[in-house]
C-alpha cells in the first residue's frame, strides 16, 4: 500500500463520535478523506472543517458533513499533511498552496496529527523552500523585505500562470538554506508588509504519523 495512505489511514482510527474534524490539503489529506467518509458512511457522525476549496469539494462529495466557523470555533481534532518534518515536529507546510486556512484550522485544534511519508521527515527544515503568502499589492516590496531576511523568494506559478490562493494571494516560494530556529524566523517573516502568513508551523503538532515502507512511526510531542 502506498505509505501516504497508510499514514492517512492511521490518522482516522484516532476519529471518534461526536467530533469536530479540522480537514486539511494535500495528497495524503486526500487519502484521510477516503477513509473517513467510508466511517461516515458506517455510521460515524462527526462535522468536518475543510482547510481548502479543494478538500471541501472532495469531503462534500465523499459524504463528510461540513460546517465552517460561524457554526463553532473548537476544533477537536485535525489532521494536516506536512512538506518537512524535523525531529521537534516543527513543520513546513503549503506545498500545495494552502497554508493560511491550514494554519487557522490546526491553531483552534485540541490536537493536531500530522500523516505523511517518510519523505517528508528531515534534521532540520530549510531544504523545502518556505512557501509564504503575501498580498498581491505591492508583492514586490515583500520580496524585497523577505530578501533582507535571507530568503530567496521565487513567485509560485502553476500551469503557466501565477498561482492564486484560495484567498485571492500570491505565495512566494523563499529557500532561507537550514532553518536553525524556525519560531524565530517565523517570527521574523509575519511582520513584514505584506506578508500574510507563512508555512512554518512551529510547536504546532501534537502526534506525527510516519509511514516508511509499510510500517507505522508514531512521534509525540514531548510534555513540558
Ligand atoms: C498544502 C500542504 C500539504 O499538507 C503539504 O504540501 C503536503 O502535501 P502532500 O500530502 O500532497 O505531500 O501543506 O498547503
Amino acid at each position: 500500500m502506498d505509505d501516504k495512505r497508510l499514514a492517512a489511514e492511521e490518522a482516522v482510527k484516532y476519529v471518534k463520535n461526536g467530533m469536530t474534524v479540522g480537514l486539511g490539503s494535500g495528497s495524503t489529506v486526500d487519502f484521510m478523506l477516503h477513509a473517513l467518509g467510508k466511517r461516515v458512511q458506517e455510521g460515524l457522525q462527526i462535522q468536518g472543517i475543510p482547510s481548502s476549496k479543494k478538500t471541501e469539494k472532495l469531503a462534500a462529495e465523499l459524504g463528510i458533513p461540513l460546517v465552517d466557523f460561524s457554526v463553532t470555533t473548537h476544533i477537536d481534532l485535525a489532521i494536516d499533511g506536512a512538506d518537512e518534518i524535523d525531529p521537534s515536529l516543527n513543520l513546513i507546510k503549503g506545498g500545495g498552496g494552502s497554508l493560511v486556512r491550514e494554519k487557522v484550522v490546526d491553531a483552534c485544534a485540541d490536537e493536531l496529527i500530522i500523516i505523511a511519508d517518510s519523505s517528508k521527515v528531515v534534521s532540520a527544515l530549510g531544504r523545502f523552500p518556505l512557501p509564504i503568502e503575501v498580498l498581491t499589492f505591492g508583492f514586490e516590496v515583500t520580496a524585497q523585505y523577505i530578501k533582507n531576511l535571507g530568503g530567496d523568494p521565487v513567485l509560485r506559478r502553476k500551469d503557466g500562470e501565477i498561482f492564486i490562493s484560495d484567498n485571492g494571494n500570491y505565495i512566494l516560494d523563499c529557500s532561507f538554506g537550514q532553518i536553525d530556529d524556525a519560531a524565530a524566523l517565523h517570527g521574523k517573516l509575519v511582520t513584514l508588509v505584506g506578508v500574510v502568513e507563512t508555512g512554518i508551523f512551529a510547536d504546532m503538532a501534537d502526534k506525527v504519523i510516519v509511514a516508511r515502507s509499510g510500517e507505522i512511526e508514531l512521534f509525540q510531542k514531548k510534555q513540558e
